[in-house]
């Protein structure tokens, strides 16, 4: 039974890593959250912080030369970075996203050179699912991989790619047989340099301006046939199985960005004054902290009830509850990272309305919680599909 109750409190070596985390992310990365969101650049100081603390991508494990952090010690991590800056947050959690499907499915020689290139930062991952026109539906993809000799060909457009020229890496999911919708779907990994990668001009966004998000063009790219991840046909399966998994790295973003407008607004309130007192002192102001700290502190359960499953399922587990929780903790986080930075915004009043204080960014930057990896609504499919 002990090991049951465990499940709801993190370990002493969880905690050391958090405030590890914690004091990296308010030295390195906090001091140049506003002006990444304010000059949409990359945040290349909140890259060489991580990296050379090796937590660029912590989930990459020991054997591939990685730090090897579990499904929870991976949250923590993005939950510390999204805390100060939410662009930033995406350079470990899109590393996991992008680089999962090898370490799920790839072949051992995969696995080696690509998760080894990750770990020792020699370049970042990116995950290509999406096009312009299949985005919920994904499985209704365009993109064709043909074979050819000992190559494979791809053609097509993929759309809204995180981190999209920055990444060395690139995880693509392509049409191998039209005839099979979902199960003739293939997984490759593609590279920045092969000939015929080009990407479309940044995307301009509500939120997470330090994070490009652009078109990736792939124009007859020929890559050798072992770069297939995985069995012909499976690109499908292990893309959503990936998702499982990294939805759970989105709520993590989530529950970040909640905490660093809850502290913000809950030291703001006891400094401000208005009508002769602090407006902490007043019982509406009161009620509308508890509330922000309730729902918080929920999506944070949740979310770390599903880390426990995304890590079990590392360890031969079964997957099927995995498929649930990920898309419950997505969900219910980012919708209440909605609501807490809102509420945020509101207690500083007219000043968290302006770009001087650091709370309508995170506002703009919780909305993209509730729409990648999955809308909520899609969420909510793959919930009612997967009743626990
Ligand atoms: N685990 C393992 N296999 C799975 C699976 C899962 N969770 N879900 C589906 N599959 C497999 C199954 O093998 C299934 O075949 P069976 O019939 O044998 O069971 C096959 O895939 C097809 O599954 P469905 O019939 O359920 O497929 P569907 O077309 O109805 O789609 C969907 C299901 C849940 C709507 C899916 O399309 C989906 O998740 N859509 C949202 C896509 C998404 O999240 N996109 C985000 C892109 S990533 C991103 O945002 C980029 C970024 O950079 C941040």
């Amino acid at each position: 039974a002990g090991a049951d109750f465990d499940l709801f409190r993190t370990t002493e070596e969880h905690d050391m890593l958090r405030e590890a985390v914690r004091s990296l992310a308010e030295a390195k990365i906090a001091p140049f959250a506003a002006e990444v969101d304010e000059q949409g650049r990359f945040p290349h100081e909140a890259l060489e912080a991580l990296q050379g603390s090796d937590l660029h991508a912590v989930h990459v494990p020991e054997e591939f030369g990685g730090a090897g952090a579990d499904a929870l010690a991976t949250v923590i991590v993005i939950e510390e970075v999204a805390r100060v800056c939410a662009s930033s947050s995406l350079i470990p959690a899109v590393n996991k996203l992008g680089s999962l499907p090898v370490q799920l499915s790839g072949s051992p020689e995969l696995k080696a050179k690509y998760l080894g290139a990750l770990a020792r930062g020699e370049g970042m991952f990116s995950y290509c699912l999406s096009e312009p026109d299949a985005g919920s539906d994904a499985a209704g993809m365009k993109t064709r991989a043909v074979r050819d000799g000992d190559f494979w060909v791809l053609n097509g457009v993929k759309r809204w790619i995180t981190n999209a020229g920055v990444s060395e890496f690139y995880t693509v999911m392509a049409v191998t047989d039209p005839e099979k919708r979902s199960k003739g779907i293939s997984a490759f990994v593609v590279e920045k340099g092969d000939v015929g990668v080009t990407f479309g001009a940044p995307e301009k966004k509500l939120g997470i301006k330090g994070s490009p998000t652009r078109e990736v063009y792939l124009d007859n790219v020929r890559i050798p046939a072992d770069r297939m991840i995985g069995e012909e046909g499976t690109g499908f399966a292990t893309a959503m199985k990936t998702l499982d998994h990294t939805r759970v790295t989105i709520a993590a973003q989530a529950i970040g960005i909640a905490q660093g407008a809850l502290d913000y607004a809950a030291g703001y309130v006891k400094e401000r004054k208005q009508f002769g007192r602090p407006i902490g002192d007043f019982q509406g102001v009161q009620f509308m902290l508890a509330d922000m700290a309730m729902k918080l502190e929920a999506a944070r359960q949740l979310t770390y009830a599903a880390a426990a499953r995304s890590q079990r399922v590392s360890h031969g587990g079964a997957h099927e509850d995995l498929t649930f929780f990920g898309a419950a903790a997505k969900c219910f986080a980012s919708d209440a990272a909605m609501e807490i930075t809102t509420d945020a915004v509101q207690l500083l009043g007219g000043y968290g309305y302006t770009r001087d204080y650091p709370l309508e960014r995170m506002m703009r930057d919780a909305k993209i919680t509730q729409i990648y990896e999955g809308t909520n609504q899609i969420q909510r499919i793959v919930m009612a599909r997967n009743l626990p």
